[in-house]
């Protein structure tokens, strides 16, 4: 039988690389809905290569024009769409490739029906990580990470008895301003900031590896995917991408993950999972990689990462802001209304006027996002 997959956010970086991974998989994964935001034309083309007829968008302007273009499926709409998408699919897995916390409410319904979640979206598990890992627990539907690093920590720790990992450390490439100087960034236009040197990603992501957030928010998402205590999780900087993550073992043993990077590595590892399946990258070939080097991150020329460990550690309602306030700040940056160096401002502004709450239900964490979004745009506009 094969697994019935899901793929939310399939018109993304990820889930374009996903569907790759489905059309190689002999028919052992089939594709039974899509979702987008508001790219109903892609998303449809994408339905009818794939013989799909559940399609889900976020937009509900789009979701009408898809309905209107569309005859031969269903088309769900708006955010009570993509949960119908889900929950009403009779699906095995589903990948959670949306961008931001618009990814949470997926990641609820999909754990909330005890269907096993392939996790891409890393801003679910930032905004409400204790709130998903209970949920999880609840329902016992599996979390399998998708993010490189966190795929390469799974694999690593999959063979470890309790006990015995001192430490988990996550390679960051640096990013595109690598070595720059806070003069340096002072400047730097959006292009620059996109032009990631080792990985092709969506905008926001490469906007969050060129400040460091993205290794701030990857380190919230290793604390509750793997229950280590943020003193226990480090970064390094290893501009190759060659090694995605290491353990350090109580004996004195450490563990890496090596491979070129490809984003379809961990997709498989987590849409086949316990199976392995091949992938058509190159092996890797370690002479004619040459050096791995490392280094420590930055952080005082790249601030977003110490700002998102600290809110981690405050934890409650921090790094529900930290993540709403870097979205709005992003996206900012993205239109030319904020400068590279405002990100990180804006975070640290937004965090010291919203002091950190207790987290009782998801109705809290929207309402925190909400406030957030709200005072990081204030922040831009005055
Ligand atoms: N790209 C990578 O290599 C990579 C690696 C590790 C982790 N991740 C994580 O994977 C997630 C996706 O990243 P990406 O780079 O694939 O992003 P992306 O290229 O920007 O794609 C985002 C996807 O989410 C959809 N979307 C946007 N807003 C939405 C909303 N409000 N509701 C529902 N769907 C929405 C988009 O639809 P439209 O096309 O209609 O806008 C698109 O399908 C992020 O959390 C990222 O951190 C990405």
């Amino acid at each position: 039988m094969p697994r019935r997959v899901v793929i939310l956010g399939c018109t993304g970086s990820i889930g374009r690389q996903a569907l790759d991974v489905v059309q190689r998989s002999g028919g052992e994964l089939e594709l039974v809905g899509i979702s987008a935001g508001r790219d109903w034309q892609q998303l449809l083309e994408q339905a009818q290569q794939f013989g799909v007829d559940r399609i889900a968008l976020a937009d509900p302007d789009a979701a009408a024009r898809a309905s209107e273009a569309w005859t031969a499926g269903t088309v769900l709409s708006g955010p009570e769409g993509l949960v119908a998408l889900v929950t009403e699919g009779d699906c095995d897995l589903v990948l959670n490739a949306i961008v931001g916390a618009a990814g949470l409410l997926a990641t609820v319904a999909t754990l909330g029906e005890g269907i096993d979640l392939a996790l891409a979206n890393k801003e679910s598990l930032v905004v409400g990580g204790e709130l998903v890992n209970q949920l999880a627990e609840a329902t016992g539907a599996q979390i399998l990470p998708v993010d490189s690093e966190h795929s390469a920590l799974h694999q690593l720790l999959a063979g470890e008895g309790a006990g015995t990992v001192d430490r988990l450390l996550l390679t960051a490439s640096g990013g595109p301003f690598r070595g720059h100087t806070a003069q340096q960034l002072a400047d730097v236009s959006a292009e620059q900031a996109l032009a990631h040197p080792t990985w092709s990603m969506g905008g926001k992501i490469s906007i969050d590896s060129a400040t460091l957030m993205n290794k701030g928010l990857e380190v919230i998402e290793a604390h509750h995917l793997f229950g280590v205590p943020y003193e226990q999780i480090d970064v390094v900087v290893h501009p190759q991408s060659i090694i995605h993550a290491l353990i350090q073992l109580c004996d004195g043993a450490t563990l890496a993950h090596l491979g070129y990077p490809d984003m379809r590595v961990p997709i498989a590892y987590a849409l086949h999972h316990p199976a392995r399946t091949e992938v058509p990258v190159p092996a890797l070939d370690l002479v004619s990689v040459g050096a791995l080097t490392f280094e420590p991150p930055d952080v005082e020329t790249f601030p977003c990462l110490r700002l998102a460990r600290e809110a981690g550690i405050a934890g409650g309602t921090a790094p529900c802001i930290l993540n709403a306030a870097n979205e709005v700040a992003v996206h900012a940056f993205l239109e030319g209304r904020l400068q590279f160096i405002g990100i990180a401002a804006v975070i640290e502004q937004t965090l010291s006027k919203l002091p950190a709450q207790t987290v009782h239900s998801f109705e809290s964490l929207l309402a925190a996002d909400a406030d957030a979004r709200r005072v990081a745009s204030e922040l831009i506009e005055a």
